[in-house]
């Protein structure tokens, strides 16, 4: 168990689990969570044995947003001048794989953190939403954008500006989650697909995220150039002799990493 001030870290063999830890606030998501999942992050990107991430909260809240009370007093040259906000590029950043495991509240910030990650699970208690709007503002945390790749601009307006939560069951009907499980076995799923993700070979694993994730930032054909262009490199590692060595020899594969 590491030791954060607002979060609780645990290894479970190749897997990180990040719990949020500010019950206090609700997950509030302040300047201190922000620097401890920062470093957590970083840290898990930097561990070589360490192949995956969960992220989760607690039972009644991933987390509510983005502090209020922090934000309250400070004006626009405060927030420029320090790119409110802009730290958590760091963690969307990270280039191994991480999965959100969202129980309970998943609100403005918190909603658009659990957006950042490569997988979202939802519990059946989680409430999405984007409420911004009511405090007189906007999502400040890639909302507006992430929201709206996922579910498309009708619902993606219809969250803004309404400010209303979305059940699980209408964020998975959305494609905001891949999948709603009961909130008491939150975090064991997301363990069970973090350990399989983990046992993959890992520079193919960074691989594969870092496709999907082109197909947000660029058109088809660049994609898909993008993509066999990685193929082709990926045929260059020990990782892809042993893997389809592997399966021709009818047993599991043995990874290196290179
Ligand atoms: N910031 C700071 N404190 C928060 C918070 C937040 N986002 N959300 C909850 N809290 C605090 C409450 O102030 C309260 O503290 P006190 O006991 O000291 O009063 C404590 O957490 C418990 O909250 P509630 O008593 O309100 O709990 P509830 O069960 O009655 O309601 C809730 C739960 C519906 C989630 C409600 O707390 C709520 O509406 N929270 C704010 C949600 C919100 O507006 N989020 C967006 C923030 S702005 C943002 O995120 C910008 C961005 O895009 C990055």
């Amino acid at each position: 168990m590491s030791d954060y001030e607002t979060l609780l870290v645990e290894t479970h063999g190749a897997v990180t689990l990040v719990r949020l830890n500010r019950p206090q606030a609700l997950n509030a998501l302040n300047t201190a969570i922000l620097r401890d999942l920062i470093d957590a992050f970083a840290a898990y990107d930097a561990d070589d044995g360490q192949r995956c991430l969960v992220l989760t909260g607690s039972e009644k809240a991933f987390a509510a947003g983005a502090d209020i009370k922090e934000m309250q007093d400070q004006g626009f040259a405060q927030m420029y001048g320090a790119n409110f906000f802009g730290g958590f590029e760091k963690v969307w950043s990270v280039r191994k794989p991480w999965i959100a495991a969202v129980g309970g509240f998943a609100l403005g910030g918190g909603c658009e953190l659990a957006m950042m990650a490569d997988i979202m699970i939802a519990a059946d208690t989680a409430r999405f939403g984007q409420p911004e709007i009511k405090l007189g503002v906007a999502p400040g945390m890639g909302g507006s954008q992430r929201l709206t790749r996922a579910v498309g601009k009708s619902k993606a307006m219809d969250m803004v500006l309404t400010g209303r939560m979305m059940d699980a069951v209408e964020a998975e009907k959305a494609n905001l989650c891949s999948k709603v499980v009961p909130a008491a076995d939150l975090v064991d799923e997301a363990l069970k697909m973090a350990a399989t993700i983990a046992g993959m070979a890992p520079l193919a694993a960074i691989a594969n995220k870092e496709m999907v994730n082109v197909a947000f930032e660029t058109g088809l054909a660049t994609g898909i150039l993008f993509e066999r262009r990685l193929f082709n490199g990926l045929c260059a590692t020990e990782d892809k002799k042993e893997g389809m060595g592997a399966f021709v020899e009818k047993r599991p594969g043995v990874w290196t990493g290179r």
